[in-house]
């Protein structure tokens, strides 16, 4: 049998309610900060991932799904292991800074990073991407967490925490990079293998270890909130008052680098403690130098991502909906083609109604009514059929009526609509 392949998975069409609800709900919310979608490639050059996303990260160096194109240049391209890098290629491509006022925009789609596959951990996954383009002050920071809160509080996710760090600019990070690297220097050979590679090639990414014994070293590191300069102090002080101003709780952590390189100042996280060790339901932050770097404009970013599968493993499940408001159970063998006729003229008032296919008795169809949660069903036996009309059951109420096949269609719009 083939099966799909490791880390993707199917969403069922039983689970399917739920990603409706939260896609729903994205769109809403969304609109109503005056974000619009985008809707990029899920395939990309590999250069703008690893310009974008940084080749010493994670992602770049061991977890994109890259492959030479069979075209005559062999052009090397790697399915998106994240949206922002391909929006910022779409915002330079089309000048989209230069006609748009306010360029808010989000998408939705799949994603893919080879990880190890675990609980919340997929090599397919989703994400609500949300990106604010040209605005430097702090307030839009602080927009962007709002939103991200919104989104969970409107999907029903009552528990969760933000984290909250600055990373600092061009102008502050080297310097702190630099001291980190001199303080890994004497202490990097007591650490994981990981650490000893990054200690030198992106010692902030150090920070971001979780293995236990390399802890109490890394407590004892230069903090880059010891090192960041006035303007970004300021730009960080502003983004906290205007969040205690909302009344948003937060949670400093100076160790909240995140996995992509291409971030300034803010970076924040939220995470559920329901999701065990992938906690993490998004993340996001300022990126201001991304945009020039992938050959646009000096124009600032912010945003942050979040992925589906977590938030719809958080969510309650809810009660599944029926799949029918009526069902027509037709026994009479001469009755199939007022059927045919009575499903075409519900379907155009709007109801959602269907029917046996197979002939089978009344008891048996009424068993798949209920199954498929019908309101109601509408039965024609030979009595019916010879008197032209159906017979109606209110399966709630537990009523019955007769009702004329000309009226079919009229008395069960107005059922479901009332
Ligand atoms: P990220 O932190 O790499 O950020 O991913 C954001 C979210 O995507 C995570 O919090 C998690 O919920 C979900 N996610 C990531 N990897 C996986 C995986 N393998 N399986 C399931 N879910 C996953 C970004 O992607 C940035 N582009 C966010 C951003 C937008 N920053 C600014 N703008």
């Amino acid at each position: 049998m083939i099966r799909a392949i490791k880390g993707t998975r199917d969403i069922l069409p039983d689970e399917v309610g739920a990603w409706h609800r939260v896609e729903k709900a994205a769109r809403e919310l969304l609109a109503r900060y005056g974000y619009r979608e985008i809707r990029t490639p899920v395939f990309e050059q590999t250069q703008l991932f690893a310009r974008g996303i940084g080749a010493d990260t994670d992602i770049v160096a061991k977890e994109m799904y890259t492959f030479e194109d069979r075209d005559e240049e062999r052009s090397s391209l790697t399915l998106r292991p994240e949206a922002t890098a391909g929006i910022v290629r779409a915002v330079i491509e089309h000048h989209l800074f230069q006609t748009d006022p306010a360029l808010k925009v989000y998408a939705l789609g799949p994603m893919f990073r080879r990880e190890r596959p675990q609980k919340g951990r997929y090599r397919q996954f989703h994400q609500v991407d949300v990106e604010a383009f040209g605005m430097e002050g702090p307030s839009i920071d602080v927009e962007i967490i709002q939103v991200a809160l919104g989104y969970l509080r409107v999907c029903g996710l009552t528990e969760s925490q933000l984290i909250l760090n600055s990373v600092g600019d061009a102008k502050c990070r080297p310097a702190y990079v630099e001291t980190l690297r001199r303080a890994l220097r004497p202490v990097a050979s007591r650490m994981c293998a990981d650490c000893q590679r990054r200690a030198e090639t992106n010692p902030l990414r150090v920070l971001d270890c979780k293995v236990p014994e390399d802890q109490p070293i890394i407590e004892g590191l230069p903090r880059i909130s010891d090192h960041l300069c006035p303007e970004c102090r300021d730009h960080f002080a502003e983004v906290k008052r205007e969040l205690d101003l909302l009344e948003i709780p937060y949670r400093l952590d100076h160790r909240l680098v995140r996995g992509l390189d291409y971030y300034t100042r803010t970076t924040f996280e939220v995470t559920s403690g329901a999701l065990g060790a992938q906690n993490s339901v998004l993340g996001g932050g300022r990126y201001d130098g991304l945009v020039r770097d992938l050959g646009g404009p000096e124009l600032s970013g912010t945003g942050f991502a979040l992925g589906l599968e977590r938030l719809v493993m958080l969510l309650p499940a809810a009660a599944g909906e029926g799949r029918c408001d009526a069902f027509l159970a037709v026994l009479a063998t001469g009755a199939l083609d007022r059927a045919l006729l009575a499903e075409r003229d519900l379907r155009e008032a709007g109801v959602r109604v269907m029917m046996d296919h197979d002939g089978r008795g009344l008891k048996s169809q009424m068993k798949k009514a209920d199954k498929l949660g019908a309101r109601f069903v509408a039965i024609m036996g030979e009595d019916e059929l010879a008197s032209d009309v159906w017979t109606v059951r209110d399966m709630t109420a537990s009523t019955q009526e007769r009702v004329s096949d000309v009226k079919l269609a009229e008395y069960l719009e107005g059922k479901v609509r009332g």
